[in-house]
């Protein structure tokens, strides 16, 4: 139903596939792991990331339904709102971004490139911010601006997880784990639908206390199958549990909370590899990873492909 590439609605947009860069930590190399970064940062300097994939299939529909305008909610920092801003201007569509909180003048990088773009900026108090989800409060929002196609905080949402099931073509054969930094869970829970018999999503939680996301990401899946028609089994929980694991103790002490070790390993990070990560995502990924690495987590000659989700304007100097 949807087309593959958001290159194909848009002729000319510069989407480029991901390049699979292999990496060779000691701890990995000493007992015959290969450890590869699948660079989704790499797909689009605005949009690139799991945002590319979050907003595919978001964007074929409401290109398909001749929405003119997309409205979506998000912190001041938000790479999904920077993501949804880079998208209207590339597909011409008006952008509305509801943002948490007062404003700050100078704008941020985030929000200063979305105004950019075109995307209007609407500041929302935090009682009024948390009604986000509710349909009075949408409504009210649509007799405000008129009509718009909705995205959801963070992109997360049933139709989001086709688009980041699509990750997965993009991996190497033979693939046992992938892993991956969780916010709302929509980018994990859309590759567990696509996973093969024995292939692992490992999910690093960014923000503390995250169990919730378990269930969070059961509901979303629940709504996906029902969105595509597929049956699922049962317990949905033993599916998941058959397939992906959220680690919860790698989140520095809560969401951008960014401790001295963490800065000191992405740093490190770079120097030794020669890629970009930042201290919200990626990097407590790959901080969680190396932990797990030097643990002797994974089975000897495990091949592990870790995702760069992108984020990198939030990146501090
Ligand atoms: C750079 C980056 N990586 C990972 C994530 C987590 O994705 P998800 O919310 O689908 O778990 C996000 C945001 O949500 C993000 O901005």
């Amino acid at each position: 139903m949807f087309l593959n590439s958001l290159a194909e609605a848009k002729p000319g947009a510069l989407f480029l596939a991901p390049p699979l860069e292999e990496i060779f930590p000691e701890a990995a190399r000493s007992r015959q792991i290969r450890l590869f970064v699948l660079r989704l940062d790499k797909i689009h300097p605005q949009m690139g990331g799991n945002k590319y994939y979050k907003l595919l299939d978001s964007l074929q529909v409401a290109l398909a339904q001749n929405y003119r305008t997309l409205l979506t909610f998000g912190g001041a920092f938000s790479n999904h709102l920077y993501a949804t801003a880079a998208a209207g201007k590339i597909f011409g569509l008006a952008t509305l971004g509801l943002v948490r909180g007062e404003p700050v003048m100078p704008l941020n990088p985030t929000l200063a490139f979305a105004e950019k773009a075109g995307m209007q900026l609407h500041y929302l108090d935090r009682a009024t911010y948390r009604r986000k989800n509710e349909a009075g409060f949408i409504e009210a929002l649509r007799n405000q601006h008129g009509d718009f196609f909705l995205l959801p905080e963070g992109g997360t949402h049933p139709l989001a997880l086709g688009g980041t099931a699509r990750i997965y073509q993009q991996l190497p054969p033979e693939v046992d784990f992938v892993s991956l930094p969780v916010g709302t869970g929509g980018t994990m829970a859309g590759l567990m639908t696509a996973l093969k018999n024995g292939q692992k999503v490992l999910g690093f939680a960014v923000l503390k206390n995250a169990g919730f996301l378990w269930g969070q990401m059961q509901l979303l899946l629940q709504q996906h199958f029902a969105l595509v028609g597929q049956t699922y089994p049962p317990s949905l929980s033993d599916w998941m549990k058959a397939r992906a694991t959220l680690l919860l103790d790698y989140h520095g002490g809560g969401y951008a909370r960014v401790p001295p070790a963490l800065i000191d390993f992405c740093h490190q990070f770079e120097q030794e590899w020669q890629i970009p990560i930042e201290p919200v995502y990626s990097g407590k990924m790959f901080w969680g990873l190396w932990d797990l690495l030097q643990k002797g987590a994974f089975p000897e000659g495990s091949r592990i492909v870790a995702l760069h989700t992108g984020g990198l304007q939030n990146k501090p100097a």
